[in-house]
């Protein structure tokens, strides 16, 4: 078969002579340019993002099952995001890495690419920015961290939020906190828990994207070695069958994995980034897919943070393979994943080997899963909300709304001991969306105000246009379309309107007339982008709304592997 390389590798004249010698100075053989397929590994590898600091390693696991399968690989860096440092947020950065991951797999001599992830945005934008392009692609994912460990007891990024209420409320000091903090992350890889990394990895392992078990396997397990050397050997058979993305990645494949993110308890983030996946690769989905496809889907796996579990146990447990063995009546298991096998043949005679970490469908840990889209004046185009990680008392609520105009607001009164709110309050922030903030920041899930915290409230209605943390929970309802600064009815919210949320309805509502709406309407004053030049000015210009998938509007679809012009 002509292999897209051979475009550059195989060229005779002076041509040919630049693309090879030049790679040459690396001391690689003439024999490796000569009709291999060279296998691109797209390496997120950052010391700024913690997760994913030890994947030169895992590169050369996946080198070493490229080169025994009779590819070339070459490895290659992009945009890695990193969730705990980078600000504003990582979201803001998340179309512009896929853009850096579209060109340089078109731009360069690549047959097929692994895409290494593992922070939460890393897997998205990596994934986006392929399907754009097109070519043979597997994901390999770096895993996540050993069981965190604090005071005798096993810790994960989700205690975190707990950690922090209870040194407000004064319940932890200073030196129990520095001890948490040491004994939170004691490996390798991403977060424990199954928040939004962890998602990730399960959504490319239901989507067909990665082999079997990849999402589980703790970063510092040999099996993680394994996985990445048997996925390098596996890309390039991918190469030699011309196996493409666009052959994997179909709606049915899309529905396998809304269905194991409910059963999993996944990530909010999960929608958004599956949307604008699903905006890359062309398949049609909409946000109220996720309800209606994971409404009947029982959670079975008992993991935090709507369980008590992490990602070590999950994996000792038999991993994604097993929740999927779990819930197979909702899964469509003739479709077609990376290692040519279907979904079925995949999970054949994989059980769950510890019942208390994963469960069967008849004996579910919550029959609440999966994720909710509610409708309403105050959401039109849609919210989204976590039942497994809400509070059943507040499922059905009406309330006063406490009014934030944006996060400084907020931060500025939240603790404020003459703040008019009590514990049936709705707590509502304005202008964290995504041209809103700019980058729809995962500030969704505000703190309870000390006040209350003091009275012993521990969760509240919270809406906002912003995200969560795949690692966060509370009744709260997020990615709010359209948003404030869009000019959505979240902006007309006035301190002390009655707002009424009803999950079993799918709604959210502002209990206020429409006269005295389309008043404030007409006073309102829509955000304008004062952003004048750079990556900011581009994504407020560009970025659609949270129930699209936030991708920027020239950004949907692809452009092929074609290259438009040839320089040489
Ligand atoms: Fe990277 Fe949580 S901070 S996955």
């Amino acid at each position: 078969m002509k292999l897209r390389s051979s475009e550059w590798f195989e060229r005779k004249g002076k041509d040919g002579f630049i693309y090879r010698a030049w790679m040459k100075n690396q001391g690689i053989p003439a024999d490796m340019f000569k009709n291999k397929p060279v296998i691109g590994i797209c390496n997120t590898w950052s010391e700024l993002t913690p997760c994913n600091a030890h994947f030169r390693d895992l590169a050369e696991s996946v080198k070493r099952g490229v080169i025994e399968a009779g590819g070339f690989p070459l490895e290659f860096p992009v945009m890695s995001l990193g969730e705990t440092l980078m600000k504003p947020t990582t979201m803001l950065f998340r179309n512009l890495a896929s853009m850096d991951v579209e060109e340089s797999i078109r731009a360069n001599p690549l047959d097929g690419v692994i895409l290494l992830c593992g922070c939460d945005k890393t897997t998205p934008s990596l994934v986006m920015g392929a399907c754009s392009v097109d070519i043979p692609t597997m994901v390999v994912s770096g895993g996540p961290m050993l069981t965190g460990k604090f005071n005798g007891k096993d810790i994960g990024t989700s205690d975190l939020w707990r950690f922090s209420e209870d040194a407000r409320k004064g319940l932890l000091s200073e030196e129990e906190m520095n001890l948490a903090e040491a004994g939170m992350c004691r490996s390798s890889g991403h977060c424990a828990v199954m928040g939004t990394a962890s998602s990730m990895a399960s959504m490319v392992e239901a989507l067909g994207l990665s082999l079997p078990g990849n999402a589980a396997i703790p970063a510092v397990d040999a099996h993680r070695k394994v996985l990445a050397q048997l996925s390098g050997r596996r890309i390039v058979e991918m190469v030699l069958d011309d196996v493409k993305l666009s052959d994997i990645l179909k709606r049915e494949a899309f529905e396998n994995a809304i269905r194991v993110n409910a059963a999993i308890g996944g990530s909010t983030n999960f929608a958004i980034h599956l949307m604008a996946i699903a905006g890359r690769i062309g398949v049609e989905l909409d946000l109220e897919d996720f309800d209606i496809l994971s409404r009947d889907v029982p959670l079975v796996a008992n993991l935090q943070p709507s369980g008590q579990y992490f990602m070590e146990d999950l994996y000792y447990a038999g991993g994604i393979p097993v929740v999927m063995d779990a819930i197979k009546k909702y899964l469509h298991l003739d479709v077609l994943t990376v290692n040519g096998k279907t979904l079925g043949e995949n999970i054949e005679n994989r059980k769950s080997l510890n019942n208390a970490v994963v469960s069967t469908a008849d004996e579910p840990f919550n029959t609440l899963s999966g994720i909710v889209i509610l409708k309403g004046n105050l959401c039109e185009k849609g919210a989204v909300l976590k039942p497994s990680a809400a509070s059943i008392k507040l499922m059905q609520h009406t309330g006063k709304a406490v009014v934030f105009e944006d996060i400084e607001d907020y931060r500025k009164r939240i603790d404020d001991p003459h703040l008019e709110v009590d514990e049936s309050s709705v707590l509502v922030l304005k202008n964290v969306g995504p041209k809103g903030y700019p980058g729809m920041p995962e500030v969704g899930n505000m703190g309870i105000p000390k006040k209350l915290l003091d009275q012993g409230v521990t969760d509240m209605v919270r809406i906002s246009d912003g995200r969560m943390s795949g690692t966060g929970f509370g009744t709260v309802v997020l990615h709010v379309s359209p948003e404030a600064a869009a000019g959505g009815t979240l902006a007309l919210v006035a301190e002390g309107d009655l707002i009424s949320l009803d999950v079993a309805a799918r709604r959210l509502e502002l209990l206020v007339e429409e006269e005295e709406l389309s008043k404030r309407r007409d006073s309102m004053k829509l955000a304008v982008n004062t952003f004048d030049r750079g990556y900011t000015k581009l994504y407020v210009d560009h970025v659609e709304q949270a129930h699209l998938g936030a991708d920027f509007d020239f950004l949907r679809g692809g452009s092929g592997s074609k290259v438009s012009r040839d320089s040489h």
